[in-house]
């Protein structure tokens, strides 16, 4: 008789990395949840469980600079997202500062960039949107280049940069030599653009974002150069590279519910808690790490300081003795503190901005969209395994009715 051994941590991540299973890494992560908190191979830590990843989050012990060996950036040309206080923290004051007031009171232009964006496909009979180019990418792209005071027409440039840069967060050894080469290069392409565009604004400030941190009315506050165009660098690709998969992983839970669809269309209040279901489900961030930087004992075990540890948040969000069923999608589920957004003191400054934007276009869908089905199921995912989502999801549907017409 032979005995099948558990797979080893180690196993467990590369198979939850590999391209394969991008489309469902779950039941991968359902196995890493034998084990919330485990050793790797490497040294580094795998850490899957709920109770554990926020522990992490919320201790002063597990830094956010886990920088790679790899990433030659002086510690203060690194964003706030891999900074610790107190350098974080008065970073984060001024974004938030600068970020929050510019997002209120922003749903109705929302709802009028999503009423745009799909009244370029409403007509009379039957046909296909692709949602993530048609969508959920212009959506987010659209309103963070608004925000911050990318002109328009850079759009593409930056767009096309932002996705080559966003696979630079994958764990290096899943890339190419080439890959890493083409990342270098993508990097300095985006350090010119950004230093451009500041030069620019210096002569003529507008009321957009980076004007306001440029000129902000207090110098304690106002940023050096290097850390302007490195917050502006975090802003824009945040903004371009997670939300459009919010829209898509949102819509594809839809198109497989489609009890849930039946009901969002005629409940659009369902939009806010829906949301959050996603955002728990099939998050667009799986996964973010921090370093130890002193012995932190953990379950039962120490993680040893300068240990570096992967936060599993998809893993966590599916760990069945915080969830009930948790591999279940229940649209309007209470007590659902996910991990979606982290948690602690590096909880996402986009958040409210994300969940406003995925509400309006997911209603929109359901609303205006008559019998949608999925043209491929599972649909071809981005090669990026931290930012997951569909590359292309296109759906057939019998109508696409203008807004304000009464659904069939
Ligand atoms: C669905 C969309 C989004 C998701 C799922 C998401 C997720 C996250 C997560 C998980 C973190 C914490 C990372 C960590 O602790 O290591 C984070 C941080 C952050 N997010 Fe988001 N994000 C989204 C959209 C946005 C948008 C639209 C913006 C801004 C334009 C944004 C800006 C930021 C910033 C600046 C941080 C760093 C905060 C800090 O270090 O204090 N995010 N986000």
């Amino acid at each position: 008789m032979t005995t099948a051994t558990a797979p080893s941590a180690t196993d467990l991540f590369a198979r939850a990395l590999r391209y394969e299973n991008r489309a469902d890494p779950y039941p991968h992560y359902a196995q890493m949840l034998r084990h919330p908190v485990a050793r790797m191979d490497d040294g580094s830590w795998l850490i899957s469980g709920y109770q554990e990843i926020r522990q992490l989050l919320h201790d002063p012990r597990s830094s956010a600079d886990r920088l790679d060996p790899q990433n030659k950036a002086p510690k203060a040309a690194r964003s706030l997202l891999l900074q610790d206080p107190p350098l974080h923290d008065q970073l984060r004051r001024v974004v938030t500062q600068e970020f929050i007031p510019r997002i209120m009171g922003m749903r109705d232009h929302l709802g009028e960039l999503v009423a745009r964006l799909l009244d370029a496909h409403t007509g009379t009979g039957p046909g296909q949107l692709n949602i993530v180019a048609d969508l959920a990418y212009p959506l987010p792209v659209t309103v963070i280049c608004e925000l911050l005071g990318v002109p328009r027409e850079d759009e593409p440039l930056f767009g096309s940069l932002a996705r080559r840069l966003t696979r630079g967060l994958d764990p290096v050894d899943t890339q190419s030599e080439e890959e890493l080469r083409e990342l270098d290069e993508a990097r300095g392409e985006l350090i010119n653009y950004l230093e451009g565009l500041i030069t620019q604004r210096r002569t003529s400030p507008g009321d957009d974002l980076l004007s306001g941190l440029m000129f902000h009315p207090d110098p304690d506050q106002v940023m050096d150069p290097i850390q302007l165009r490195v917050t502006l660098g975090l802003l824009l690709i945040a903004g371009h590279e997670t939300t459009v998969n919010l829209i898509a992983n949102g819509t594809l839970a839809l198109l497989r519910n489609p009890d849930v669809l039946a009901r969002l269309r005629t409940d659009p209040d369902l939009a806010t808690p829906l949301v959050e279901e996603v955002l728990r489900y099939d998050p667009p961030v799986q996964m973010s790490g921090r370093s130890a930087l002193a012995d932190i004992d953990i379950a039962g075990t120490t993680i040893p300081k300068g240990s570096r540890i992967r936060l599993m948040l998809a893993a966590g969000n599916r760990d069945a003795n915080r969830f009930a069923d948790p591999d279940l999608f229940v649209p309007d589920r209470r007590d659902n503190a996910h991990l979606g957004f982290g948690g602690g003191i590096h909880y996402c400054i986009g958040a409210t901005l994300a969940r406003a934007e995925a509400q309006i276009a997911l209603a929109a869908i359901a609303r205006r969209l008559q019998s949608p089905r999925l043209v491929t199921d599972p649909p071809p995912y981005r090669e990026n395994a931290i930012l997951r989502g569909p590359e292309h999801l296109v759906v057939a549907f019998e109508r696409l009715t203008p807004d304000g017409a009464p659904a069939a």
